[in-house]
C-alpha cells in the first residue's frame, strides 16, 4: 500500500524553480506583525511567520479535524506557537511546544499565556531542543504536527533561514527515526506532517515507511503554480518496522 503511495508522490521541482519560489524575505531579522483568527502577534526576529501552509494545520486543529481534545499533543517546530495556542483552546490534555530556536519557544509561551491563559486544564510544556530530545523517555504522544523546514535546496546560507525553511531530509529523517526508536507514539497516535514538492517527498515518506509508519494523504492542495502541498497522516503500531509490517 505504501509503495503505491510513494510512486504517486511527485519528484522535487527543478532546483531553479524551488529557489525562485523560496526566495528568502529580507525581513526575517526584524520584528514583524501577524494576525489570524482575530489574534494579533508580534513576531520576534528569527521566528518563522506563519504562511498558508502553516494555516493548513492551524485551521484543522481549530476545527477538530486534527483532534487534540483530551489528548497529548506535540507541536514540533512550533515557531510562533499558533498551533499550541489553538490546541490549548480546544482542550488538549497536554501540549508539548517544541522548537530548537529559543526565541520561538519564548514567543510561543508569551502568546499562549496571553491568549489561552492559565486557568484551563491543559498542561502546557514549552521546551527548547533538537526535535524530541527535550521529552523524557516514556513520553507517549497521541497527536504530533510538523511543518518542517523540508525544502530540498539551500535557498540561503543564513542559518535562521535554513532552520526555518531548508534544513531538508536530515531533520525530517531524524524526526521519524526518533519517533520510532523511542516509541513516542501512543497506541492510536497520529502524526500530521506537511510538505510540498519543493521537498524530496519520496525520500521523506520512504524513510517514514522504513521506520514502520503507514502514510496516508490526508489532504492535497494544488497552488496552481507547480507546487503541490501534501498533508500526510501517519500512524505506526508499536514495534513496527518496514520488515515486519509487510
Ligand atoms: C516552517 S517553520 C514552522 C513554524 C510553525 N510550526 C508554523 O507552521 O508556522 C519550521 C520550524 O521548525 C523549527 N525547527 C527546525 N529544526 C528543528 C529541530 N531540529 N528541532 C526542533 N525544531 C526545529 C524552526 O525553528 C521553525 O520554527
Amino acid at each position: 500500500m505504501n509503495s503505491s503511495l510513494l510512486d504517486r508522490l511527485p519528484p522535487p521541482l527543478p532546483p531553479e524553480q524551488i529557489i525562485a519560489l523560496n526566495r528568502p524575505k529580507a525581513d526575517l531579522h526584524t520584528t514583524r506583525a501577524y494576525s489570524w483568527n482575530g489574534w494579533d502577534f508580534e513576531v520576534p526576529p528569527g521566528v518563522f511567520i506563519p504562511g498558508a501552509t502553516s494555516r493548513m494545520i492551524h485551521q484543522r486543529v481549530l476545527d477538530d479535524e486534527i483532534d487534540v481534545r483530551g489528548r497529548v499533543y506535540a507541536a514540533m517546530g512550533v515557531g510562533l506557537g499558533v498551533e499550541a495556542i489553538v490546541a490549548g483552546l480546544r482542550g488538549a490534555a497536554r501540549v508539548h511546544a517544541l522548537d530548537v530556536h529559543p526565541a520561538s519557544v519564548a514567543a510561543t509561551e508569551a502568546g499562549y499565556h496571553r491568549i489561552v491563559g492559565t486557568d484551563r486544564p491543559t498542561e502546557f510544556l514549552p521546551r527548547v531542543g533538537d526535535l524530541f530530545a527535550p521529552l523524557p523517555d516514556g513520553t507517549r504522544l497521541d497527536v504530533v504536527t510538523f511543518n518542517p523546514p523540508a525544502v530540498s535546496r539551500p535557498v540561503s546560507e543564513d542559518p535562521d533561514i535554513v532552520r526555518n525553511v531548508c534544513a531538508g531530509t536530515p531533520v525530517t529523517d531524524a524526526f521519524f527515526t526518533q519517533l520510532a526508536e523511542r516509541d513516542l507514539l501512543a497506541p492510536g497516535g497520529e502524526v500530521f506532517f506537511i510538505a510540498s514538492n519543493t521537498a524530496d517527498l519520496r525520500h521523506i515518506i520512504g524513510h517514514a515507511v522504513h521506520e514502520g509508519f503507514t502514510a496516508h494523504i490526508h489532504h492535497l492542495h494544488d497552488w496552481n503554480d507547480g507546487v503541490l502541498t501534501y498533508l500526510f497522516r501517519l500512524t505506526r503500531e508499536s514495534g513496527a518496522t518496514e520488515e515486519n509490517s509487510r
